[in-house]
């Protein structure tokens, strides 16, 4: 055989080899093989020292473009191959952006937390500052400083968890209008204050009560506050919850810590005051208690009660959300059924 049908043989098997290849790794290994120094050309080419003078060029040049030929054959294959790979892996990984997603379960914030949100929301949007206390408290600031020294009958009202002499689980949030007092500094402006918070009471739990309730206490200390910004607070407070077409009505009562005291009540959003099972009757619903702060209170807070005073308020955040809801017993809050609890969750 001449070198040069040599060559034509190996241009054809090599073409061959490069069509059937399918993998990329396998195409470079003929590359390495077939193009390489120690490849069939170079072995053939070894041959042309026999040459004539005029042959040699010649099949030099054939070589060179065989060489070349099976290059440009390697390099399309390569480029198929890659094709190929990539077309394989895109059928892989398509995404149908059609499809439904998966819904995400969004928690939600409690009843109880809404409603206190609701409310903080609202108060600081009047310049009041939330303010935090402690849920074991001390004698001195459930009771004491709120002007119900020891053996107070006033006490009776309030059953008391105690954890040792001095502290007890607080009854109410008003401690935290005695803690209030006795660290502010006037020269920072007027008090005013709402603190949310829960509270314990040894009670046996029923539809209506229930040993730990939250409540929101709410205080503002300055000079020339009367009873008419307590009833305009009380107003603005209860419309926003309940709806602007309620009611107020005050009626005097009794608190250790104010001096007068009133209960607020609410015209029944039920029968609209004409008497129903919901106000018993009465045409009216009893949502919270308050008064003008005693001077007691001041002093005990190191507050001159000849020249400040102010008003005081605590509501019940259980009773306001079973109102607003028509919740009919306190329990379903803390049993944490999520029936019942789904029925508040918030949208978007
Ligand atoms: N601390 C009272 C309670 O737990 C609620 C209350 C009534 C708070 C009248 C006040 C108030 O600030 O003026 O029942």
């Amino acid at each position: 055989m001449s070198l040069k049908e040599q060559l034509e043989n190996l241009r054809q098997t090599s073409l061959q080899e490069i069509q059937k290849v399918v993998d990329l790794d396998a195409l470079n290994q003929i590359r390495v093989e077939v193009l390489g120094k120690k490849g069939p050309i170079t072995e053939v080419l070894r041959g042309m020292r026999n040459l004539s003078n005029e042959e040699r060029p010649k099949v030099g040049a054939f070589a060179n473009e065989i060489k070349s030929d099976l290059a440009e054959a390697i390099e399309t294959r390569k480029a198929e191959l890659e094709a190929k790979k990539a077309a394989a892996q895109l059928a892989h990984e398509t995404l149908d952006v059609t499809l439904p997603g998966q819904s995400i379960k969004k928690g939600t914030p409690h009843v109880l937390t809404q409603v206190i949100d609701d409310l903080e929301d609202l108060f600081v949007g009047m310049g009041y500052q939330v303010v935090a206390g402690y849920e074991v408290e001390d004698e001195r600031h459930n009771f004491e400083m709120l002007n119900m020294p020891a053996n107070h009958p006033a006490r009776d009202m309030q059953d008391t968890f105690y954890i040792t002499n001095d502290l007890l689980m607080r009854t109410h949030m008003s401690p935290n209008e005695a803690r209030d007092l006795e660290n502010h500094d006037f020269k920072n402006g007027p008090i005013k204050m709402i603190s949310p918070g829960r509270v314990y009471r040894r009670d046996t739990d029923d539809a209506t009560h229930s040993h730990q309730f939250y409540q929101m206490e709410g205080q503002v200390i300055d000079k020339n506050i009367t009873m008419a910004d307590l009833k305009g607070t009380l107003e603005y407070t209860i419309h926003h919850i309940f709806g602007e077409d309620r009611d107020l009505r005050f009626r005097p009562s009794y608190f250790p810590f104010t001096e007068p005291s009133v209960e607020v009540d609410i015209s029944c959003f039920r029968c609209d005051g004409k008497g129903c099972n919901v106000c018993k009757q009465t045409g009216w619903i009893e949502v919270l208690g308050a008064g003008m702060t005693h001077p007691n209170v001041l002093k005990a807070g190191g507050v001159d009660a000849d020249v400040y005073g102010g008003f005081a308020f605590g509501l019940g955040i259980d009773r306001f959300a079973m109102l607003k809801y028509g919740v009919d017993d306190i329990r379903n809050f803390y049993l944490n059924d999520v029936r019942f609890l789904n029925q508040f969750t918030q949208e978007g």
